[in-house]
């Protein structure tokens, strides 16, 4: 097993140095190289990253590591290669992608992440589960970010890769990413050990906002600090400092996350027509409902100061009717309903 791990580690090594090679030397990652250029990557960045480009073909690195003597198995079973269809040898798993070397704590690469340069799916291929690679307790770029993660006790946590580079480039030097998962326990875990705060910085599109709602409840529980810091609309950090520079990402989004609790009413209030009476006034009783679940009194009633400001409805009115919501949460709690306030069942466990 453990001559097996070396081996793997020892190949993986030398493919990201291949396709790093291959990228940035041969008439292969002209194409590869205008792509990356064009999505705002420098020579530095392709770099620090180790970003490569696998060829369009079925044997590149099939041939440089059987010429190696690597053992062709162990190189299928770590993820590298595919056995051919009539069971007779080998072809490369990834072909015709930009490769994003994937690392584990020390800076190892235990795996990669091809992307297409154009459309088609999948857009990212991932090293599938191997004895180097499990996805669910590895975080990109980690073994970088984690100098920064312990000077600061704060961490940032992206959706994709390519946000983790474009904001380690914009100086966000504390950016990890998930690995084409949703974050884990084990992954909570390991943030866990290395930090104490955690911004959530995750795709301003219906499925990073959902992801966000979900991610929040575990860090909480895990009893880190958590914020969010909000993307416009449509747009993901990578596509932010494209449109609007590193400057500016830095200034309006990372520089001011939000708390839980706001960005739950800000997600709220995206699906309700504030335009119509009908909606604003479905806006105000969800909202109640999301602060009157929140244990400090403090945070309840500057949140609901704000909505009366907003509104133009008396405080007492607001605070009435999230005292009723509350008492409603207890009784519903003491009947065993658990499923009503299901996201924040966790925090209020905790701190009874
Ligand atoms: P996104 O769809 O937001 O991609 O997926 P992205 O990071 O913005 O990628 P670009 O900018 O188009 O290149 C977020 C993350 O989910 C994982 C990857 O880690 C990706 O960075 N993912 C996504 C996959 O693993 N496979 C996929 O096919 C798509
Ligand atoms: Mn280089
Ligand atoms: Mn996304
Ligand atoms: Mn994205
Ligand atoms: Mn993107």
């Amino acid at each position: 097993y453990q001559r097996d791990r070396s081996s793997l580690l020892a190949a993986h090594e030398l493919t990201a140095k291949l396709y790093h090679h291959l990228l940035n030397n041969t008439e292969f990652g002209i194409e590869a190289k205008d792509y990356l250029r064009s999505r705002g990557l420098t020579d530095k960045l392709i770099d620090h990253f180790m970003i490569g480009y696998a060829p369009e073909r079925w044997d590149t690195l099939t041939n440089f590591l059987s010429r190696r003597e690597y053992d062709l198995e162990l190189m299928e079973r770590g993820g590298l290669l595919l056995p051919k269809n009539d069971g007779s040898g080998h072809v490369d798993r990834f072909r015709g992608r930009i490769m994003f070397p994937l690392w584990d704590r020390e800076g190892k690469v235990i795996g990669f992440a091809g992307r297409l340069m154009g459309e088609g799916q999948p857009k990212y291929l991932n090293s599938p589960e191997t004895i180097l690679f499990n996805k669910s307790k590895s975080l990109y770029h980690f073994h970088h970010a984690r100098q920064e993660i312990k000077k600061s006790g704060k961490l940032v946590l992206f959706e994709g890769y390519m946000d983790v580079i474009k904001a380690w480039d914009a100086g966000v030097r504390n950016g990890v990413a998930t690995m084409g998962t949703s974050l884990t326990e084990e992954h909570v875990e390991i943030i866990r050990r290395a930090a104490q705060e955690v911004v959530v910085c995750y795709d301003g599109d219906k499925a990073g906002q959902a992801a966000a709602l979900k991610t929040i409840p575990m860090l909480e529980k895990a009893g880190l600090k958590t914020s969010v810091a909000v993307l416009p609309q449509g747009l993901d950090p990578d596509d932010y400092i494209k449109d609007k520079g590193p400057e500016a990402f830095i200034r309006e989004v990372m520089s001011q996350p939000v708390s839980p609790l706001k960005f739950r009413l800000i997600y709220s209030r995206k699906s309700h027509t504030m335009v119509e009476e009908e909606g604003r006034k479905n806006y105000v009783i969800e909202a109640v409902r999301l602060i009157a679940q929140h244990d400090s009194a403090i945070e309840r009633e500057f949140y609901l100061k704000e909505l009366s400001l907003e509104f133009d409805i008396s405080l007492d009115t607001l605070k009435q009717n999230c005292h009723q919501v509350r008492e409603q949460m207890q009784k519903n709690k003491s009947n065993g309903d658990n499923n009503a306030f299901s996201w924040n069942n966790g925090m209020n466990e905790k701190r009874r």
